[in-house]
Parts: structure tokens; C-alpha cells; sequence
């Protein structure tokens, strides 16, 4: 399987990505093919729909729109801002939501967020969870939260708490088993 590894943050030191980066790490470990990408790769206006008519879907989101479809499944980790989606990924997924075939229709995703704070980003997730059911993506329902993130990576990048490590490492593997029985349907 190739999977899809996104970060949602633009923040060149997001830990985000490093918790992205972290997870891509364990999918090849559980042998599987990941491809880790971030916000900043996928560069798109503001969802307008007058823009939409008149030049169709920017080219960013098509590129994150033929990843999402030419992959087996989607980890994807974001920040929690005021409780809520960040703009940027909410705004990749207005733009996704217009295009025919929908790409996110029966796709699979693992919600992720890093965040300093000790709740670890879960309330952001479950506002993404939802713009994402709606658009018929099934969402694994462990949803994978790092509290306290400024202070949980090594600086080779990975989780210095051996415990969570391992838990992480498990909730992705359980994760891949449930995309592949999606794919295989
Ligand atoms: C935050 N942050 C934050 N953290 C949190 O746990 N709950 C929240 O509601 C918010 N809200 C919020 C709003 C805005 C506008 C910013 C800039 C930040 C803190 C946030 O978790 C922290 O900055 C992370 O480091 C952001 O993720 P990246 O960029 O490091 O991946």
C-alpha cells in the first residue's frame, strides 16, 4: 500500500510534521509505502466560487486531489486553531468538496494533531472529522493526539516517550489493516 503522510501547518518547524513525519516513519515500518507531504506543497487561493467557474480547480488542490486518489490511504495531522480546522486545511477540503468525482468519497483517513497544550489538539479534530464525513471519507475512529508535542520529539525527529511510541505505532497499524479492508471491498 501507498499512503499519503500530510501535514496541515505551514510552519517551517511545525510539529505537525514532525508528528507526520513520525507516523510516516511507522507505516514503513509496518512495511507499507508512505508518502509524506505538507501544506506548503499544495499552494491554493481561497475557495471562490466566481474563481472556481472561471478557472476550474487550482492546480494545487489537484495535485493534493490526485495524491488523495492515487493512494490507499491518508494520515493526516493537524493543528488545532481556536478549537477548530485551520484554515488552510479546511480550505484544500472546500476545494476538493467541488470536484467530480468527489476525491475524498470512500477514501480512508487516520486524524493526527500535535500541539503544546495537554488536551493535544483533539477538538480540531473532531470539526475535521466531521467536514470529511460529510464528504463520505471514512474516518478511523482512534483519532492519534500528542499533547505537550514542543517537548515530545528527539531531535533525530523521533518520540522520546517509548510508551507512546509503541501505542502510536499500534493505532497505525491497526489503521493500515482497516484501509486495506476498505480498498479491498
Ligand atoms: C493555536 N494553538 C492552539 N493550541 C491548542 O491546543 N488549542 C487551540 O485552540 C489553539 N489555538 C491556536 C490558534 C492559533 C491561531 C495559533 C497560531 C495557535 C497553539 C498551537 O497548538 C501551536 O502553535 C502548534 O505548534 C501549531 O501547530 P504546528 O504549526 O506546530 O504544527
Amino acid at each position: 500500500m501507498r499512503v499519503l503522510v500530510f501535514s496541515a501547518s505551514l510552519r517551517k518547524d511545525s510539529l505537525n510534521h514532525k508528528l507526520a513525519a513520525a507516523t510516516a516513519r511507522m507505516v514503513e515500518a509496518a512495511g507499507e509505502k508512505a508518502e509524506l507531504r505538507r501544506m506548503n506543497d499544495f499552494d491554493m487561493p481561497f475557495y471562490d466560487a466566481d474563481l472556481y467557474t472561471a478557472k476550474g480547480t487550482p492546480d494545487g488542490a489537484q495535485k493534493l486531489a490526485d495524491l488523495v486518489t492515487g493512494t490507499d490511504g491518508m494520515i493526516l495531522s493537524s493543528p488545532e486553531y481556536n478549537w477548530g480546522v485551520p484554515a488552510t486545511i479546511k480550505n484544500a477540503i472546500d476545494w476538493l468538496s467541488r470536484m467530480e468525482p468527489n476525491p475524498l468519497r470512500h477514501r480512508t483517513v487516520l486524524l493526527c494533531a500535535a500541539a503544546p497544550s495537554p488536551v493535544g489538539g483533539v477538538r480540531g479534530l473532531l470539526h475535521l472529522r466531521d467536514s470529511l464525513e460529510t464528504l463520505s471519507t471514512f474516518a478511523y475512529p482512534r483519532l492519534l493526539c500528542l499533547p505537550r508535542a514542543n517537548e515530545a520529539f528527539a531531535d533525530d525527529g523521533s518520540l522520546k516517550d517509548a510508551k507512546i511510541a509503541d501505542e502510536f505505532q499500534g493505532i497505525v497499524a491497526d489503521y493500515l489493516k482497516f484501509a486495506a479492508a476498505v480498498q479491498s471491498r
